[in-house]
């Protein structure tokens, strides 16, 4: 297929509402947040159910001998997918974990410090707390972030604050820099492999917190060359909820150990990781059938369809709302896209996440994250490839009646 062939939001292929045959959603529901928890298609969850089966036929033979070698035909694909060393991959069950993982196997001293962006996943942001709360004299920098903000801009604030850090020479260095490659709220694709570079410039290692990124973007890690990187498979891959791909350059493997640890301690990397304990280990097998689903349409059809419709329905539901999206620079959006709202009181009393969304819910029977960046409020929407460009001018509409509501009993 050639670029200008590739489905878009104008001209869908194969995607679209002919697609939702292949999800489980009801007929009267559309599903516009991907981007929280995933979804599987049904073949996906069909395969997964047929692991349970064939692992209860024989539980010895699966949990002694088979698994093994399944985790490693799923790292073999993955390694193929992100192109890079299959023994540089392990599979864990979420990002969370998997940054865990690495914070609280790396060794920390005193003088230690973790540049993160303000704009960083709350879990992870927090981890790091956790981490300069239980060392002496490691301490968190935290560089803030405001969007939109150019790349050239983004990567000026970061460098600044490794610049002031040098100045200080007072004996401290900056061990690790954590940057989101696409954030979660406002959702953002950042200039990843600039920041890596510009964060190994300065001598720190680098964690990619990827969550969003496998399925989404393209992902080429021979290329980004992090020293670690994780990302969630049950989100964009499609494969069912916790499913998730961490990677540790090798150099390092040494110092990372599971957060749990087993009777593998201590065997190398592959067998350390290989084993959590007795538990399902089905989600991780969807990752199999996942890419095969995706593999019927190819990863560039995929990406164009989801792309462009973020693209032109975020721009539909501007219009419908009178606002803009939050970046203007396509190349910031992946597939969520942030659709300002116009509340009009930054401070009525349902003008907050959970208010909107009851009323979304209860009233409407859709949901968007809503959520207050800088002095506006935004709602971020997922495209994917069940939707169309007139499902997000539906949700246009259905915002500007919430926010018409609010607005007349300011
Ligand atoms: C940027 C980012 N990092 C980390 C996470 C945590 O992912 P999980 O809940 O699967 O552990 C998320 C979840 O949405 C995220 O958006």
């Amino acid at each position: 297929m050639t670029s200008a062939e590739l489905p878009t939001a104008a001209n869908p292929g194969p995607f679209g509402h002919q697609q939702r045959k292949n999800f489980l959603f009801p007929e009267n529901y559309t599903q516009f947040n991907h981007g929280s928890f995933g979804t599987f298609p049904k073949v996906v969850q069909d395969d997964m159910r047929a692991w349970h089966d064939r692992v209860e036929k024989n539980p010895d033979l699966w949990m002694r001998r088979d698994l093994y070698t399944a985790l490693d035909d799923i790292k073999t694909q993955l390694s193929e997918f992100v192109n890079c060393d299959m023994e540089e991959l392990a599979l864990v069950t979420n990002t969370t974990v998997g940054i865990n993982t690495v914070l609280r196997s790396l060794r920390f001293d005193p003088g230690d410090r973790i540049l993160v962006l303000s704009t960083g996943y709350v879990s992870v942001n927090q981890t790091v707390r956790y981490i300069c709360d239980t060392h002496t004299d490691v301490k968190v920098i935290e560089v803030p972030i405001t969007f939109p903000i150019s790349d050239k801009d983004m990567l000026t604030r970061v460098e600044d604050a490794l610049k002031q850090h040098k100045e200080l020479k007072d004996g401290s260095k900056i061990k690790l820099g954590i940057v989101d490659w696409i954030s979660s709220v406002p959702s953002v694709v950042h200039p990843v492999k600039e920041l890596v570079d510009l964060l190994h410039s300065y001598g720190a290692l680098v964690y990619v917190d990827g969550a969003h990124s496998i399925g989404q973007v393209p992902v080429d890690l021979s290329y980004l060359r992090p020293d670690f990187y994780i990302t969630n498979c049950h989100k964009w891959l499609f494969s069912v909820r916790g499913s998730a791909l961490l990677y540790v350059a090798k150099r390092h493997q040494h110092l990372i150990h599971p957060t749990s640890i087993t009777g593998e301690y201590s065997q190398g990397f592959a067998r350390e990781f290989g084993w959590a304990g007795t538990q399902d280990y089905s989600s991780l097998m969807s990752i199999l059938s996942a890419l095969t689903f995706r593999k019927q349409y190819g990863e560039d059809a995929i990406i164009s369809y989801t792309h462009s419709l973020a693209l032109e329905g975020g721009k539909a539901m501007a219009k419908i709302l009178g606002t803009q999206t939050l970046t203007p620079d396509d190349h910031h959006v992946g597939n969520m896209v942030n659709v300002a709202l116009p509340i009009k009181d930054l401070n009525h009393p349902k003008a907050n996440t959970k208010a909107l969304m009851e009323i979304l819910m209860d009233k409407y029977n859709v949901f968007t994250p809503a959520f207050r960046h800088g002095d506006k409020f935004y709602t971020r929407v997922s495209a994917q490839i069940y939707l169309e460009v007139q499902d997000f001018v539906r949700l246009g509409n259905i915002w500007k009646e919430v926010v018409d509501e609010l607005n007349a009993s300011a």
